[in-house]
C-alpha cells in the first residue's frame, strides 16, 4: 500500500534546454490596460463557466493508484517518467503566469483577474496530480525550489496570447488522443492516470478558448500582415517543439502502442485546424513537404541528442553539432516559407 512506501525523493529537475517547458513573465501593465469590449460577452461567459468548474471533483487519486508500479521498468519507466516530469513542469509553468497576472491585474482589470485566478486553479491541479504520480515512481519535483531557480523568459503579451493559445490547444489534443487510443486499445493502459485524460482535456480547451477570445479582442493580432507572420511563426515553434520532443521520446509513446510520427502528426493537424478559428492563418500541413522537412528536424535533433551523449570533448561535440543545428534551422526556413492558409478569408466564407 502507498502509506507504507518510503518517503519519495526529490529529483533534480531535467537539464533545461531550448526544448523544456519554459516559465515565462511578461508585461502586466499593457496586460491591465488590454481593451477586451470586443469579446466582453463571450469572456464573461467563460468566466461563468470557469466558476461552476466542472472538475472539482475529479482530480481524487482513486484505490487504482495505491499500489506498487514496479513492473513499468527499464526504458518505459524511465520514459514515462520524463514524461510525467516534462508535463508537470509545463502545467506548473501555466499556474505560475496565470496566478501572477490575477495578481497583478486584481485590482485594475477585475474579469481578466479572475479568469487567471480560476485558469491558475485548474493548472495547479493538473499539476499536483502528475506529481502524485511521480509520487508513485518513488520520485517528486519540488516545485517551490523549481521556482526560485529557473530561468524567466520575458515575453511582450501579444506572444503570450498566441503561445498560450496554442500551448492549451495543442495540449487539449494530445490528451484526447491518448485518451481515445487507449479506449480502443485498453490493454495498452499501463498506468491509471490516462483514464483522468477525458475532462482533463476539457480544462485545457476552455483555457483555449478564453485564449482565443482574447486574441480576437485585439485586432491588431489578426487583422494585418505583421499579425499573420507572428501567427506563421509560432504555429511552426509549437509544431516543430512538438515534432523534435515527440521523437525524442519515442519510447514512451511505443509503450502506449502508439507510434510516434503518427501521433505527432494528428496532433499537429488538428492543432492547426483548430488554430484557423483564432489565427489569421493556419500552416498548410497538407503540403507534400511539410511533414518531411520537420522530420529530418527531428532526425537532426536525434544525432544532435547522440553527440551530446557521447564522451568526446566538448568543443568536438561542437564541431560536429553546428552542421546539425544549421540543417534544423534550414529546414525550419524551408516550412516557414510553404504559403499559409489564410483563415480569415475562410471565416468569410463560412458566414
Ligand atoms: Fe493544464
Ligand atoms: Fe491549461
Amino acid at each position: 500500500m502507498v502509506n507504507t512506501l518510503p518517503k519519495p525523493e526529490i529529483k533534480t529537475p531535467s537539464k533545461e534546454t531550448v526544448l523544456t517547458p519554459r516559465f515565462y513573465t511578461t508585461d502586466f501593465e499593457t496586460a491591465a490596460n488590454l481593451d477586451l469590449s470586443a469579446q466582453e460577452t463571450e469572456l464573461k461567459a467563460m468566466l461563468a463557466e470557469m466558476r461552476t468548474d466542472y472538475n472539482r471533483h475529479h482530480f481524487v487519486r482513486d484505490e487504482v493508484f495505491n499500489q506498487s508500479w514496479e513492473q513499468i521498468e527499464g526504458e518505459a519507466r524511465q520514459a514515462f517518467i520524463e514524461y510525467l516530469e516534462r508535463s508537470c513542469i509545463s502545467e506548473f509553468s501555466g499556474f505560475l503566469l496565470f496566478k501572477e497576472l490575477s495578481r497583478k491585474l486584481k485590482n485594475r482589470s477585475p474579469l481578466l483577474a479572475e479568469i487567471f485566478q480560476l485558469m491558475a486553479r485548474d493548472e495547479a491541479r493538473h499539476a499536483g496530480f502528475l506529481n502524485k504520480a511521480m509520487g508513485d515512481f518513488k520520485l517528486s519535483l519540488d516545485l517551490g525550489a523549481v521556482t526560485k531557480t529557473r530561468t524567466y523568459t520575458f515575453f511582450p503579451i501579444e506572444w503570450v496570447l498566441y503561445t498560450v493559445y496554442l500551448s492549451e490547444k495543442i495540449g487539449y489534443w494530445r490528451y484526447i488522443i491518448i485518451y481515445r487510443h487507449l479506449e480502443k486499445h485498453p490493454e495498452n493502459q499501463f498506468y491509471p492516470i490516462f483514464d483522468y485524460f477525458e475532462s482533463w482535456c476539457q480544462d485545457e480547451n476552455r483555457h483555449g478558448d478564453i485564449f482565443k477570445a482574447l486574441l480576437r479582442s485585439q485586432p491588431q493580432l489578426w487583422n494585418n500582415w505583421k499579425a499573420r507572420l507572428w501567427s506563421r511563426f509560432f504555429l511552426l515553434s509549437v509544431f516543430a517543439t512538438h515534432t523534435l520532443t515527440v521523437h525524442e521520446r519515442a519510447g514512451f509513446y511505443t509503450s502506449l502502442g502508439l507510434d510516434a510520427t503518427e501521433f505527432d502528426r494528428e496532433v499537429v493537424r488538428n492543432t492547426n485546424e483548430t488554430a484557423g478559428r483564432a489565427f489569421p492563418v493556419m500552416l498548410n500541413t497538407e503540403h507534400p513537404k511539410f511533414f518531411p522537412y520537420l522530420q529530418r528536424c527531428a532526425d537532426h535533433n536525434m544525432k544532435i541528442a547522440e553527440i551530446e551523449s557521447s564522451s568526446v570533448p566538448k568543443v568536438v561535440k561542437l564541431i560536429r553539432k553546428l552542421p546539425l543545428i544549421a540543417a534544423i534551422v534550414w529546414n525550419l526556413l524551408l516550412v516557414y516559407l510553404i504559403k499559409p492558409i489564410d483563415a480569415e478569408a475562410l471565416r468569410e466564407t463560412v458566414r
